[in-house]
């Protein structure tokens, strides 16, 4: 398999594009460990065979008649975009698929094409009907996106030489190959590259049952214990999604050897999560603190993603990726054309309560009877 350059190569240059994300260096560096430490645990526990990935049936069943179809008829597949919240599966589909067919996978990502030349040797090297798998699509800049339409199109790139009155274009044939994008964001694709991919699957959260089964299967190959009341317990504390799932068996792995005889019954993980401070519908130390500033300093809203972020000394970005997609969907908080909500399901499940009238009962807020200064200060803010 052609795995030239790996998503973790993507950290070595620095990323000045996305001032907003790391400005210091060391946060850059760490963050850069942090992420190729993920990764690696990722990879391991990866399911390698469309067979071998649960949940997410109908994008699975609807792959699987792609496959057998370009199978069958020897064509390449569409180009086909992924899309949701992180840790769901997305580079797990795109590299189940080069496998399922047989062919080669190449992988770069969105931050590391700075320039239309970074990409060309991506395009050039693809071989017929091999993969490119383009992780955070969303963050290509606009020359190399412009660059990438032909190539998906018409299997062709445009190259210019030389400027001026001498500039030439060169037209340049490729190999028939497939596009595979990842995005958390697809609502910041432009319209014309989404266009462009014919087949687009947008991942969701898992339910409990598929999480314990991902639990129990992954105790299976970490050679661990685990009864099934605690999948159930790791299941429930896991957000919907797999690699939170992952992490907190490992987690809990870790202390039934320490703390006990190394098999994971369900008071093993109760204890292991409540030491990592998450309760007992899956919130961490950070989304609580998002809740609780939206209760505290915006009066339960509505306040905008930056005056949160800017108010817990976070990027908006990790807000909006990482935090938000769970805690809305679950009914944590709520999206307002004027910012973000508390509702009544959190303050309940927080033990929290609003100055009276703030909230209805539906939880959305009564406008009128906001306190002026407050929704002063919050506009100040925005
Ligand atoms: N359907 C699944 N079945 C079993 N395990 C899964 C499934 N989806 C994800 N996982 C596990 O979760 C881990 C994280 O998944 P993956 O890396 O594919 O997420 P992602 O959507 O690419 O996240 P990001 O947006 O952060 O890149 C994988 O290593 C894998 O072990
Ligand atoms: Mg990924």
């Amino acid at each position: 398999m052609a795995r030239k350059t790996t998503i973790r190569n993507n950290d070595d240059g620095p990323d000045d594009r996305d001032e907003t994300r790391f400005t210091e260096e060391a946060d850059r560096r760490r963050a850069a460990e942090g992420v190729e430490a993920q990764e690696r645990y990722d990879d391991e526990l990866r399911p390698s065979r469309l067979e071998d990935v649960v949940g997410q049936r109908a994008v699975v069943e609807r792959l699987r008649i792609l496959l057998q179809a370009t199978k069958k008829r020897n064509e390449p597949l569409g180009h086909l975009l992924f899309d949701g919240p992180p840790g769901l599966g997305k580079t797990t589909l795109a590299s189940v698929i080069p496998k399922e067919l047989g062919t080669e996978l190449q992988i770069t990502s969105g931050p590391s094409l700075s320039a239309p030349k970074d990409l060309l040797p991506y395009l050039t090297n693809a071989s017929r009907g091999s993969v490119l798998f383009i992780d955070e699509i969303h963050r290509m800049p606009p020359t190399v996106e412009e660059f990438i339409y032909p190539a998906m199109e018409d299997f062709r790139v445009d190259i210019t030489l030389g400027d001026g009155l001498n500039a030439r274009t060169i037209n340049m044939q490729l190999q028939p190959f497939t596009l595979i994008g990842a995005t958390t964001r697809s609502g910041m694709l432009t319209a014309p590259l989404r266009d462009r991919f014919v087949n687009r699957e947008h991942l969701d959260f898992y339910s409990l049952d598929d999480l314990a089964d991902i639990i129990t299967r992954n105790a299976r190959k970490l050679r661990t214990e685990i009864s099934p009341d605690a999948a159930m317990e790791i299941a429930r504390r896991s957000r919907g999604t797999p690699r939170k799932a992952n992490n907190w068996l490992r987690w809990t792995r870790d202390y039934a050897d320490a703390r006990a005889d190394g098999r994971i019954t369900n008071e093993v993980a109760d204890a292991a999560l409540r030491m990592k401070s998450v309760d007992d519908v899956g919130l961490e130390e950070q989304d609580r603190r998002y809740l609780e500033t939206i209760i505290s300093v915006f009066t339960g809203g509505p306040a905008g993603v930056q005056a949160i972020a800017h108010t817990m000394n976070i990027p908006a970005d990790t807000l909006e990726d990482e935090v938000e997609p769970f805690l809305l969907r679950e009914g944590f908080v709520q999206r307002t054309p004027r910012g973000r909500m508390i509702t009544v399901k959190a303050l309940q499940h927080l033990g929290r309560s609003l100055p009276a009238g703030r909230l209805t009962d539906s939880g959305l807020a009564s406008s009128s009877e906001s306190t002026p200064k407050t929704t002063k200060n919050q506009k100040e803010l925005f």
